[in-house]
Formats: structure tokens, sequence, C-alpha cells
């Protein structure tokens, strides 16, 4: 059985060291927030995010960082905006031999990295993978059958996480096309917004499925720009994730969308929530991704403009349902 540490003790990392720590590893759980261990290790459950759900006695909760020491797999699950930061706080202390594995999802605002890009920045770790696809802590937790991809530049690497941390009720592929995996992960979240936003207006199923299937549209397009492959977009990370994240009450996502689609600001839905919402973030980032390399991206642009200018959302969807008549498929073909 492995060592493995966690950083980030949110819903995904504590979900994450759940499923961990059931299939027999060993697992340390530790926060950038000592207060938030010492509620942990008091509740040895999180009663915030996965009420009802004890920890495993294996897993042990700390706000040391020797827990970096000996671990043969280090998961680290923060958002986006507190990334650079945690890595600077353990720069120096990754042992050689350590697979680094991100589990986080977003882009990083002002240099638009991807979550993989700012590790390797900071860490520059020798063994590097990425865990992502359609995964809601609150299911991963209750042991809900699902599936994911870890996707390295070393499809050796890969193949070791697949090895370790799969399961009966986790099932793992390997990819090599990490940019994809990861602009699917986040760029899905701004299109989850946009779903939550047509649900809180009352638009019906027809609006969503034309969003979800234009959405990916986008994202391929953007991604393929930025060097991902056209084909990790009809997969778990892409697709699957997207479905996920459009469709559940568990996306915090949908559920700010859904507030500002029946009238709350962007600010306002997302202090409701209570919780990170990446999308809000990611929506900004990808936006200035699509100016960067000239690609056209209607819904971010639509989204961006609601988030970030105020815009009315019947207004903007009137904007999008009138744009010059187009194929379906022709963006495709762009590389
Ligand atoms: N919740 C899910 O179902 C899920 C599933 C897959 C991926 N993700 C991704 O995993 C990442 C973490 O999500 P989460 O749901 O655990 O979030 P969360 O808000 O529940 O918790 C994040 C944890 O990160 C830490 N943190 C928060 N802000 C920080 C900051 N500014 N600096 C340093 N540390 C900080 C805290 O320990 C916090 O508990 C996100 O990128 C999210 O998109 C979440």
């Amino acid at each position: 059985m492995a060592k493995v540490s966690m950083l980030g003790c949110g819903g995904w990392g504590s979900a994450v060291a759940i499923m961990l720590a059931r299939a027999g590893h060993d697992v340390k759980l530790w926060s950038f927030f000592p207060e938030e261990i010492e509620v942990l290790k008091r509740d040895r459950e999180h009663k915030k995010l996965l009420p009802g759900i004890v920890f495993p006695e294996n897993i042990e909760l700390t706000d040391s960082l020797d827990c970096l020491d000996g671990c043969e797999f280090l998961v680290i699950a923060v958002p986006s905006v507190g990334m650079r930061k945690v890595c600077e706080k353990i720069r120096g202390l990754v042992g050689g031999d350590t697979i680094v594995v991100n589990i986080s999802k977003g882009l990083e605002q002002g240099t638009l990295y991807r979550m993989s890009e700012v590790i390797k920045e900071v860490l520059s770790p020798k063994k590097f993978a990425v865990l992502c696809g359609p995964s809601h802590a609150e299911e991963v937790a209750r042991s809900v059958p699902t599936a994911c991809v870890v996707s390295s530049d070393d499809i050796e690497v890969a193949k070791t996480v697949q090895e370790t941390f799969m399961n009966p009720h986790f099932r793992l592929y390997t990819s090599d096309d990490m940019a994809g995996a990861e602009y699917g992960a986040a760029l899905k979240n701004v299109i989850a917004l946009c779903a939550g936003i047509c649900d809180g207006m009352g638009y019906g199923d027809n609006t969503k499925a034309a969003l979800m299937t234009r959405g990916i549209a986008e994202m391929a397009r953007l991604g393929v720009a930025l060097g991902a492959k056209v084909e990790t977009f009809s997969g778990l990370t892409g697709i699957g994730d997207l479905i996920v994240t459009c469709t559940s009450m568990h996306s915090r996502n949908r559920r700010a969308g859904i507030l500002i689609g029946q009238g709350y600001s962007a600010k306002e839905a997302i202090e409701k929530v209570n919780m990170v919402v990446e999308g809000y973030t990611t929506a900004k980032a990808a936006y200035d991704l699509g100016k960067k390399a000239d690609v056209e991206l209607p819904i971010t642009n639509a989204a961006y403009n609601v988030l970030y200018e105020g815009a009315d959302p019947k207004v903007v969807i009137d904007d999008l349902m009138r744009r010059p008549k187009k194929h379906e498929v022709e963006e495709l073909y762009l590389k």
C-alpha cells in the first residue's frame, strides 16, 4: 500500500483522501489553514461539505509539512487561486521520487496558466500527473462508481498512478494529453455557470443541450489552438466532465449560475454559494486566452459579459441566437 500525502482538505481533497484510505493506502491530509485541520481532527468528518462520512482511521490529519517526508504520492487539491501560494510553501520539500498528482481544476489569473504549468514552474517535479474527470466529491466519498483520467507527459507515471489509485469504485484511464484534460476540466466550469443561468431563467432542456454541445465545440476550439488534442474533448475530461457539471445540483458553478439567472449579481451569487466557484475566475482567464490565441469563443465571451460587465443574461442569449449563420462542424477542422 502506498504512502500518500495530500495538500488541501476541502470537499475534493477530503473525498479523494477517503477513497484512497478505504482502498488501504496510508493518507496524510494537510491544509494551509491549521484551524481547518483542528476542526477536522475534532470531528473526523467534513461536516460542511461531506456530512455523515467518517474519515477512516488511516487518514492522518496534519498541519505539519513533515507529511511530505518519504511520501510516494503527493496529491494537490487546492483551488486555483491558492495553487501558487501552496506550491511556494512546499518548494524544496518534495523528494525526487515522489509522484506529484494535481487534482485541482482552473486557470491562474494573470498568467493564464493551467495548474500543471503553475506546479511545474514552482516545484519542477520529476514525476507529475494530472487526475480529472466527472467526479463530484459528494459521490466519490460515498463510493459511487466513478471513472476519471490520469494524464502525464510520461505515460509510465500515468500508469503508476492508475495502478495505485484505481479500485472497484474508482476507475482510471490513462492519457498523454495533459493540456486537453486540463483545458476540459477548467473550461467546462464556465459552460456550467451558463447552464445554471439558463436554468435560473427558466429556459428548458433544448437551451441546455444547445449550450452544452456548442460549449464543448468552443472548449475544443480553444484547447486545440493551445496545443491540446481534439479527441480528448470527446472523453471523460471533456464531454464527461461537462455533462456532470451542467446537470447536477452538486455543481457549485451551476448553482451560482442559477442564482444569476434568477436575478442576483455574480458577486451576490458567489457569496450565497459560499464556496470556491472556479468557473467565475476561469471565465475571465478563458476570455483573455481567447483574445490572446485569437479564437472565437461566443459562449465564454457572453459569460464574461454577464459576470464581469453586468450584462443582462436575456440580452446576451438573444445576441448568441442572432449570430451570423454557421455550418455546424466547420471549426472542428481548424487546427
Ligand atoms: N468539489 C468537487 O467535487 C471537485 C471535484 C473535482 C475537482 N475539484 C477541484 O478541486 C479543487 C479544490 O476543490 P474543493 O471542492 O476541494 O474546494 P474547497 O473550497 O472545498 O476547498 C479547498 C481547500 O483548499 C484550501 N484553500 C482554499 N483557499 C485557499 C487559498 N487561497 N490558499 C490556499 N489554500 C486554500 C483549503 O484547505 C480548502 O479546504 C478545485 O480546483 C476544484 O475545481 C473539485
